[in-house]
C-alpha cells in the first residue's frame, strides 16, 4: 500500500514541485488548494510529469467545516506537509490582519484536524525570516530566532511556536519546521514553475520578466550595502533541491529517527550571491542583456542572509546540488515556457 500524504498548497510554487518529488518516491499525494495563487493546470502538468494525476480537493482552510470534512475523508494519511499561506512581503505590512488571519488560521485547522483524526507527522514550510536581522553569519539553526522584519515573516515565527507548543503537550504530533532562504528555478521538465499574479516581488521572477520584456528595467535595491559589491546578498537554492528535502524529513519523520517531536533546519545552499552576483549569471547563462539601474533600498530588507546548511546535510542527507547558473538558466527557460503556454 502506498502511504498517502496530504499537501496543502499543493498547486503552488514550491507545493507542486513537493507534490512531483513524493510522487516520483511512490507516495499517493492529495493536493489542497484555494488556488488563489495557482492554477489547477498545475495537476495535468504533475501528471505529465509524473505519470499520476493527483487527487485534488479546492478548499480554503481557513474554513474549519471544509477542513473537517477534508481530513475526515482522509484520516488515512500519515502526514501532512503544510505549504497553503500568503506570502508577500509587501502585502502583509499593508493587510496584517489579513495575513495573521490566513496564514495562522489555516495552521490551527490544520493541526486539530492532524489530532481529531490521528495524523502524526507535519512538515511546516518556514523561512529564514524567523532570524530576523542575524548578528552572526552564516546562520545555524542555533541562531536566536528574532522578530521578522514583516508580518508575514511573523506569521511564520508565531506559527513555528505554535507548533512547538503543541509538541510539548500532543501524545501524538511529530513535526519538522524547515526554514527556506530563497527557493528559485524550475522543475527540468518546464512544466511547472513560479508564476506569481501582477507584479513579482521577488528579485528572479522580476529579472526574467524583465528579460521577456514584461517590466521596463529591473530596480536593484540598494547598492550601499556593507557587501563586497554593496547590493544585498542572499542564499538562493533551487526549488527542485528544496522539494526533494520534503521527502527527507518526511521520511525521517515515519521512521521515527528524529531526535525531538519538533525539529528546524535551514534548507539553503550554504553560500551567500548578491544581486549583481544573479544577474550576472543570467546574463552570462541565457546571453541575454539585462536593463537595470540602482535604486534606494527596500523597506525591511536585511543586507546579508545567508544559512549554514550543515544539520539538513547531517540528519536529512540532504545537499542543495544545483548552482547559481543552474537556477538561473532555469528560471529563464521556465519564463519562456510559461509565456508559450507551458
Ligand atoms: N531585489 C531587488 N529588486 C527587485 C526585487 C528584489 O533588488 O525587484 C533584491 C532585494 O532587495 C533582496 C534580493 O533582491 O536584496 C532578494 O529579494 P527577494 O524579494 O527575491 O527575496 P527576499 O530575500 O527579500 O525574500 C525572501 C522570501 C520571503 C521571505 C524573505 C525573508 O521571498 O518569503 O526572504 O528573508 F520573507
Amino acid at each position: 500500500m502506498k502511504q498517502k500524504i496530504i499537501i496543502t498548497g499543493g498547486t503552488g510554487y514550491i507545493g507542486s514541485h513537493t507534490a512531483v518529488e513524493f510522487i516520483m518516491k511512490g507516495f499517493n499525494v492529495v493536493l489542497v488548494d484555494d488556488l488563489s495563487n495557482s492554477e489547477v493546470s498545475v495537476l495535468d502538468r504533475i501528471q505529465e510529469i509524473t505519470g499520476t494525476k493527483p487527487l485534488f480537493e479546492q478548499i480554503d482552510l481557513t474554513d474549519n467545516n471544509r477542513t473537517k470534512s477534508f481530513f475526515n475523508a482522509h484520516k488515512d494519511a500519515s502526514g501532512v506537509i503544510n505549504f497553503a499561506a500568503l506570502k508577500a512581503v509587501g502585502e502583509s505590512v499593508k493587510k496584517p490582519i489579513k495575513y495573521y488571519h490566513n496564514n495562522i488560521n489555516i495552521l490551527l485547522n490544520v493541526l486539530e484536524n492532524m489530532e481529531n483524526q490521528g495524523i502524526s507527522n507535519l512538515i511546516f514550510s518556514s523561512s529564514a525570516t524567523v532570524y530576523g536581522l542575524p548578528d552572526v553569519l552564516p546562520i545555524t539553526e542555533e541562531n536566536q530566532t528574532k522578530r521578522p522584519t514583516s508580518p508575514y515573516g511573523n506569521t511564520k515565527k508565531v506559527a513555528e511556536e505554535i507548533i512547538e507548543d503543541l509538541t510539548k503537550v500532543s501524545e501524538s504530533l511529530n513535526a519538522i519546521s524547515l526554514r527556506y532562504f530563497n527557493p528559485i528555478g524550475a522543475h527540468d521538465s518546464l512544466k511547472i514553475g513560479e508564476a506569481p499574479n501582477g507584479i513579482p516581488n521577488n528579485l528572479m521572477p522580476f529579472i526574467t520578466q524583465t528579460a521577456a520584456g514584461i517590466r521596463r528595467e529591473l530596480k536593484i535595491f540598494g547598492n550601499d550595502y556593507d557587501t563586497p559589491d554593496g547590493t544585498a546578498v542572499r542564499d538562493y537554492l533551487h526549488v527542485v533541491d528544496l522539494a526533494k528535502a520534503h521527502v527527507l524529513a518526511f521520511e525521517r519523520l515515519i521512521s521515527n529517527q528524529s531526535k525531538s517531536n519538533f525539529e528546524v533546519y535551514n534548507l539553503g545552499t550554504g553560500t551567500g550571491y548578491s544581486v549583481l552576483d544573479v544577474i550576472n549569471s543570467f546574463e552570462k547563462t541565457t546571453g541575454i542583456s539585462l536593463n537595470y539601474s540602482y535604486d534606494k533600498r527596500r523597506d525591511g530588507d536585511v543586507p546579508q542572509l545567508y544559512s549554514n546548511p550543515n544539520k539538513a546535510q547531517t540528519n536529512l542527507n540532504w545537499k542543495a546540488l544545483l548552482t547559481l547558473d543552474d537556477m538561473t538558466l532555469s528560471s529563464w527557460k521556465w519564463e519562456q515556457n510559461l509565456r508559450n503556454g507551458y
